[in-house]
């Protein structure tokens, strides 16, 4: 039977593959995806996961959930992403006015099925966050809880010690973790060992499905951008692998260990900080995948792609 999932992401591209890669692979059964500001401001993340799945136009549709339009973040990635979040590619899309609110379609369907529903966080983690304060007792309805974000031991994406999701609303993110779900986080130490280079481009320029021609239209400046600032002969995926997770736990690498996310410091905000002595203060409240097995999510990523609608 498939596993039940909800992705609340805030595409951003690889946000962008991640859900072609869900919607994709039969293990998955997408129930819904909830937009939050982050790569992109809350109104556009919103827009972008519509057009995204509009697309691809999945024989079962998602549920969409709204982006709050409050959102306070403390930055966005469109220098990475694009002023749309999905590189070059513009897309239009309905202006819908009754979409609803992503913590409320968070809730509605964690009800109906408790104990059921991984959730795949790939953005900043406001949505679960306000969803825990309004309704703490949904917090034990989710079975598995997946984080993109964070690292342990690379340093950080936006700042020197903080990775972006968890930069963007350090103080959701703090409430989440300390929140009793068993939860994974995938963190930059294992989403950077995984390059995609041009062969994906290739393969997906050589497809005619409608996955293909999505991501062959927003991947390429991503590529440009990672060749000019980064030097990079490839791009970084991470939302990607936080999908892979749930699909293939085995080809990670993981450590149980006692986390927090630090939302003071002047140099530090942001951080999450594990405590890896070998007498910890705290009882372990994660698993946090420190490794990937390259090549094998790799191929996944190639499989999966190639089958899209
Ligand atoms: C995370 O930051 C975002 O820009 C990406 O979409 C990903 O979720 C990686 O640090
Ligand atoms: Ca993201």
């Amino acid at each position: 039977m498939a596993r039940k999932v909800i992705l609340d992401m805030d595409p951003g591209i690889d946000d962008a593959v991640a859900l072609c890669l869900a919607l994709a692979d039969p293990r998955l059964e997408v129930i819904a995806v909830t937009a939050t500001g982050g790569n992109v401001s809350p109104r556009q993340a919103t827009r972008n996961v519509q057009a995204i799945i509009e697309r691809i136009d999945p024989p079962r549709w998602p549920r969409i959930g709204a982006a709050e339009s409050e959102q306070l973040l403390r930055t966005d990635a469109r220098e990475l992403y694009g002023a749309e979040g999905l590189g070059d590619a513009e897309f239009t899309v309905a202006e819908l006015h009754n979409r609803h609110p992503s913590v409320k379609v968070l809730s509605e369907e964690l009800r109906q099925a408790p104990g059921e529903i991984t959730v795949v966080c790939s953005g900043p983690l406001s949505n679960l966050s306000a969803l825990f304060q309004r309704e703490p007792e949904t917090a034990a309805m989710i079975s598995e809880l997946i984080v993109v974000g964070g690292s342990v031991a690379v340093g950080g994406n936006i700042t020197a010690a903080a990775e972006f999701n968890i930069y963007c609303d350090a103080e959701a993110a703090q409430r989440v973790l300390r929140a009793k779900v068993p939860t994974t986080v995938v963190t930059l130490d294992a989403t950077q060992k995984l390059v995609l280079r041009y062969d994906l481009l290739d393969m997906l320029r050589s497809r005619e499905t409608r996955t293909a021609k999505l991501l062959a239209a927003i991947l390429p400046g991503l590529y440009h951008i990672y060749r000019q600032r980064y030097g990079m002969e490839g791009v970084y995926l991470h939302d990607v692998a936080g999908v892979v997770a749930a699909m293939h736990p085995e080809l990670f690498t993981t450590k149980a260990l006692y986390g927090e996310v630090e939302v003071t410091g002047e140099l530090t905000h942001g951080a999450t900080v594990f405590d890896r002595r070998p007498q910890p203060e705290g009882a372990p409240n994660m698993d946090v995948a420190l490794e990937l097995d390259a090549a094998a999510v790799r191929d996944c990523i190639f499989r999966g792609l190639d089958h899209g609608e």
